[in-house]
């Protein structure tokens, strides 16, 4: 949520910053702007709505200066201005910023610096906090013997309540960047005579791949061709150097339209990366290499409790489903959010489980903090190495999914619910499930990526359908038992990109009041799986039928659906049970995205949306 670039070097700032700035725009997208220095003084620009339009407004001299911060963002506090876009400027015109977070008590700072005669030009929380690093600033001593301006962001920063990643420029010290961060990601990319500072590595791998995670209450000094980190509260800290692996081309579109359908068509190879090196034939089961628990301990475990947010929760709910089907223990699923603030009793052998695709869903870390403050043994699935959850948890398992740049999530959730079949294997083959019905599942598991190309190629198909639908404002997705996750899901991603007002619910439910919304305006999507309850879905198909609502049926081959029941039929493979929340994952995708598409969204940006979020 929001991005971050800074940039300081021999090469233009501003350049190097724009292409950053595309890079994180998937972050925030109201407004964005930047600051450069040359070294005689700051230029700023700013610009509302997307980062092109900052693109169209600079002019060649801005690009320019060997120093500069800049910002994607994605409002909190004040509207979508230029006045409250980013970077903020203190009112003497000495102290430039960028922030991604909150500042809880930015009204008593704002108070005490207008007593001593600083004004502000926004609404934002981050102009306060940039005034306070100016007003200690002109109040530090500048006798050569400490940085001031390095004195002054600490001192600052032992002020703030709530949270932040910050990026601070001074016109005094034309060759220093400072960054910081509590709660929001900061990361330091490490060039060859010069250095970058990013709220994400996507931001800064066409630099450099060297990387150093910066932790909660550090701050970051550097200039050209060194940096220094200390803690707020002055402690010095020695920096870890971490090497990206990723392929550069893999957060480029390549040949695709747009970010959503590039990932839609990559899940047949994130899904093989998920499993990449996981299997052991000889013992049908799955191997983890870094849950940093053995199996003794494992077998102690009586209960499980996920926690996570938005889609990434919808992968819980999956989870649940596998881990006590095939491994008979009791799971739990709870919103990390409300987790976080509730004193829910939990067994003492309970294993916490995160789930989060970019690893810095704050009301995600929040949870799993409060869960490690109570003694329990935490665990992330996640797909961004180095992120805040999976360093802070005490084990996990990464997705190995690649970047996920388009806000709504795919390829990340089928490689959530993939990673947590594999869980659910390991768990079952730990306690009772046999060796031949482990067979069957490394089996089934590993047609997934074959069985996901076959159900991409009717991608024409779906848009061909999805045109039909376009036009309704409502709609309900509805599932049972593992397929209601699914439902939620298919609900969840038509209402974020095409804005339809869309409801997931148990099938069996709908007879409990949402059937009051069926009419022939309000079309619903079966997720009905073969098993033994799918007569019972075709009951609920009648029920919708009979109250001249439409039916979209997505179900496994080979099911037998009365003529005349579905207005629209899609069909996936039939296939072991544990891999059907995957494989009924795709058409939803699908069905979302073109009719997002023919309602003339952008798939990519939706409305109001930001990846990664990183406020509460
Ligand atoms: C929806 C979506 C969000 C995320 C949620 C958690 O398409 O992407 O609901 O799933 O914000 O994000 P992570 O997984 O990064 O913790």
């Amino acid at each position: 949520m929001c991005g971050i670039v800074g940039y300081i070097g021999r090469n233009r700032a501003g350049s190097i910053m724009l292409d950053g700035l595309k890079r994180l725009e998937y972050r925030g997208y109201d407004s964005s702007g930047m600051v450069v220095s040359d070294g005689k003084g700051f230029e700023q620009i700013k610009s509302t709505g997307r980062v092109v339009n900052l693109e169209e407004a600079l002019e060649e001299p801005q690009l320019g200066g060997n120093l500069g911060i800049s910002h994607t963002r994605w409002a909190t506090h004040g509207d979508v201005t230029e006045a409250n876009a980013h970077p903020h400027t203190s009112s003497d015109g000495k102290i430039s910023m960028v922030h991604n977070g909150v500042i809880e008590n930015h009204a008593n700072m704002k108070k005490f610096l207008a007593e001593k005669g600083y004004t502000f030009r926004s609404e934002t929380d981050s102009e306060a906090l940039c005034n306070l690093i100016a007003y200690h600033y002109n109040k530090e001593p500048k006798d050569g013997e400490k940085n001031p301006f390095l004195e002054a962001v600490r001192k600052s920063l032992r002020h703030v309540n709530g949270t932040y990643g910050i990026a601070v420029i001074c016109s005094d010290f034309p060759k220093e960047l400072i960054g910081a961060r509590k709660g929001s990601p900061l990361i330091i990319g490490i060039g060859n005579g010069e250095n970058l500072l990013a709220s994400d590595v996507n931001a800064i791998t066409h630099c450099t791949q060297n990387v150093v995670y910066l932790d909660d209450n550090e701050v970051v000094h550097l200039k050209n061709d060194d940096f220094s980190i200390t803690t707020v509260s002055s402690k010095s800290v020695e920096a870890v150097i971490h090497k990206v692996d990723w392929d550069t081309s893999e957060a480029e579109l390549g040949e695709f339209d747009n970010f959503m359908q590039k990932e839609i068509f990559e899940q047949p190879n994130s899904l093989k990366n998920g499993m990449r090196g996981r299997f052991s034939d000889d013992d049908s089961t799955a191997v983890f290499g870094g849950l940093n628990l053995n199996a003794q301990e494992l077998r102690q475990i009586d209960r499980i409790l996920f926690i996570a947010c938005g889609t990434a929760w919808h992968a819980c709910l999956v989870a649940e489903h596998l881990i006590e089907r095939f491994a008979r223990i009791p799971v739990e699923v709870e919103y990390a959010s409300e987790f976080r603030y509730r004193d829910a009793p939990l067994d003492k052998n309970t294993l916490v489980i995160a789930i989060s695709q970019s690893g810095e869903t704050i009301d995600t870390l929040g949870a799993l903090r409060e869960a490690k403050r109570k003694g329990y043994r935490t665990l992330a699935i996640n797909n961004s190495v180095g992120s805040a959850i999976a360093r802070e948890s005490d084990g996990g398992i990464y997705q190995h999914a690649g970047p996920e740049i388009g806000v709504a999530s795919t390829k990340a959730f089928t490689s959530q619910i993939m990673i947590s079949a594999l869980l659910a294997l390991y768990l079952g083959r730990l306690r009772d499930l046999s060796y031949g019905d482990g067979v069957e599942i490394v089996k089934a598991l590993r047609t997934v990526p074959e069985q996901v190309e076959e159900l991409l190629k009717q991608n024409d198909k779906i848009a061909s359908i999805a045109r039909k639908y376009a036009k309704y404002e409502d709609c309900l997705f509805l599932g049972r038992q593992l397929m209601f996750p699914i439902a939620l899901e298919g609900a969840l991603k038509l209402k974020e990109i095409s804005y339809i007002h869309a409801e997931g619910y148990p099938a069996a439910e709908m007879k409990h009041g949402p059937i009051a919304l069926i009419s022939e305006d309000c079309p619903s999507v079966f997720l009905a799986a073969s098993g033994e309850i799918f007569s019972k879905s075709l009951a609920n198909m009648q029920e919708v039928k009979a109250r001249k609502g439409k039916v979209i049926c997505i179900a496994t081959k080979g099911c037998d659906i009365p003529d005349g029941l579905v207005d629209d039929l899609i069909l996936v493979p039939e296939c072991h049970e544990i891999v059907k929340p995957i494989l009924m994952s795709i058409p939803i995708q699908l069905l979302s995205y073109h009719v997002a598409l023919e309602r003339g969204c952008d798939v990519d940006k939706p409305r109001n949306l930001a990846k990664s979020v990183t406020v509460e």
